[in-house]
């Protein structure tokens, strides 16, 4: 377990909070009847720490962690959950996590830097990713970070680090599980076109059975390698917790396969995130997939433990630990993005409501074609009378909220979008040299910056002009000569 596992005493009382409508256990509509994130009015947050801003709940945090994790504790006697920090890269996420002792899935060198510059055990850290360098494996090595290998070479590199460190080495492998039951089912386009097996195929993640074998028996070899799990991440394709089910068992499947072919048990399985929430309101891909018919983390865990229990008792292996790495299950319920209303513009056949938060603030929105519940911070239960198209400021068509029933904006209003937690500020971009927003955390009556807004400088402090170019633009010219000349 985290050395900072401490589960419940640095945490809150998780009660959660009484409004009179919820859009979680602790976002809902307040006393006054505006928008709060637990005792805070979103209102004068936005009027505090100005907008485009994000809003993280504490306690919503801790809340759908812990529920998520007692879910599958009620099914499986020995679950590690992994938080998939690119879902938030905050660092004060990564220190609450710590204080629930969660691990982490560290995609890559600098989410694993901030985890351990955040003090988390790095026994409960996995690093993934397809195209690992030197410099990463070293990190992790001299860390005792869990690498699961995803590239034939990655061991090359890792007998020769660990050999000039004098460093043992816990090593996973991320496998390209087969999927057949998946050939016939369909979903999200999260990965392309094509079925949930083809779209499983044509990533470029995991190792094959063959793969798998060689770089097993390969490690076997190593004195100072120990192989400590196998790993697959579905993603989050479908609604179906059966797919889960499906590809719990395939794991089980694996590990059959792997004891016959090298004479190795993985005593972990870790699969991965992609485990979905749903909101009475509606959010998630395509619309509003995400409703209340969306599978809960109960759903995941009776069927993925049965399934495991199932298949380990069909092949005659023990239970094995689980891991998950749960990213947007967990960070998104927390969030609220807040925008500031600019220009309303009414054309012949339709509104827009310009905002200053935009795709660059919520990419999915733009990428994914993903659904964020909107509505008004001020008296947040009013009816919409008109369907408007809630647009950021870029100069793309930056629909953050294309077609939706809402009540008569004006500039200065405060338009807020729930469930925006995971995947919003990790993802955020700056194109149009927007600046990035910031981040405040509300634990109570309390709300703190987590991550600063960028400034100005931070965007044009970054550019270069190369000093030729400097000199054509603004040497003295000679008047005589007929043109610059500006080799390129
Ligand atoms: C390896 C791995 N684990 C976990 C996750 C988290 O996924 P989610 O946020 O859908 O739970 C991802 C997402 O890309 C991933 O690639």
């Amino acid at each position: 377990m985290n050395a900072h596992a401490n589960d419940g005493h640095f945490a809150p009382q998780l009660k959660p909070k009484d409004y009179s409508i919820s859009f979680g256990e602790f976002v809902g509509i307040g006393p006054n009847g505006n928008l709060w994130v637990e005792d805070c009015d979103v209102n004068d947050l936005a009027e505090k720490f100005g907008t485009p801003l994000y809003i993280i709940s504490e306690s919503q945090f801790r809340y759908t962690y812990r529920a998520f994790r007692d879910a599958f504790r009620r099914h499986y006697p020995s679950v590690e959950i992994l938080f998939a920090n690119k879902s938030n890269n905050g660092l004060a996420i990564r220190h609450i996590m710590n204080q629930e002792g969660a691990g982490g899935d560290c995609f890559g060198v600098n989410e694993m830097y901030l985890s351990l510059l955040a003090g988390t055990n790095p026994k409960t850290l996995v690093l993934n990713g397809s195209n690992k360098q030197p410099e990463e494996l070293e990190m992790a090595i001299a860390n005792g970070v869990c690498i699961n290998i995803d590239a034939m070479d990655e061991l090359d590199l890792i007998e020769e680090i660990s050999a000039r460190l004098g460093r043992n080495v816990d090593l996973g492998i991320r496998l390209k599980l087969d999927l057949e039951p998946l050939a016939g089912r369909t979903g999200v386009a999260m990965h392309g076109p094509g079925t949930l097996k083809q779209q499983s195929d044509s990533t470029k993640w995991g190792m094959s059975r063959q793969q798998t074998v060689a770089i097993i028996r390969r490690a076997q070899s190593m004195p100072r390698v120990r192989l400590c799990e196998t790993h697959f991440h579905l993603s989050r394709m479908s609604n179906d917790p059966e797919n889960f089910a499906i590809m719990a068992r395939e794991m089980i499947a694996w590990s059959a396969f792997i004891r016959d072919e090298t004479g190795w048990i993985p005593d972990c399985i870790d699969i991965g995130g992609g485990w979905t929430f749903g909101k009475w309101y509606g959010t998630g891909p395509n619309g509003q997939l995400d409703d209340d018919r969306a599978p809960t983390a109960e759903d995941y865990a009776r069927l993925c433990s049965a399934a495991i229990k199932e298949e380990t008792a069909r092949y005659g292996l023990p239970l094995p630990k689980l891991r998950l790495e749960p990213g947007r299950a967990l960070s998104g319920p927390s969030g609220v993005a807040v925008g500031m209303v600019g220009a309303v513009k009414e054309g012949d056949h339709k509104k827009w409501v310009n905002m200053d938060l935009s795709t660059n603030h919520l990419s999915w929105a733009a990428a994914l074609d993903w659904y964020y519940h909107a509505l008004p911070v001020v008296d947040a239960a009013r009816e919409g009378s008109e369907i408007v198209d809630l647009v950021g400021p870029l100069c793309n068509s930056d629909e953050v909220g294309p077609h939706r029933k809402m009540p008569p904006f004006k500039r200065g209003d405060y338009v807020a979008f729930l469930d925006t937690g995971g995947y919003t500020e990790s993802c955020a971009a700056r194109y149009n040299a927007q600046l990035l927003p910031a981040t405040v955390l509300v634990s109570g009556n309390r709300a703190e910056v987590i991550t600063e807004r960028e400034q100005l400088k931070d965007v044009a402090g970054r550019f270069r002009v190369p000093p030729r170019l400097l000199a054509a633009s603004f040497a003295p010219q000679d008047r005589e000569s007929p043109s610059i000349i500006v080799t390129p």
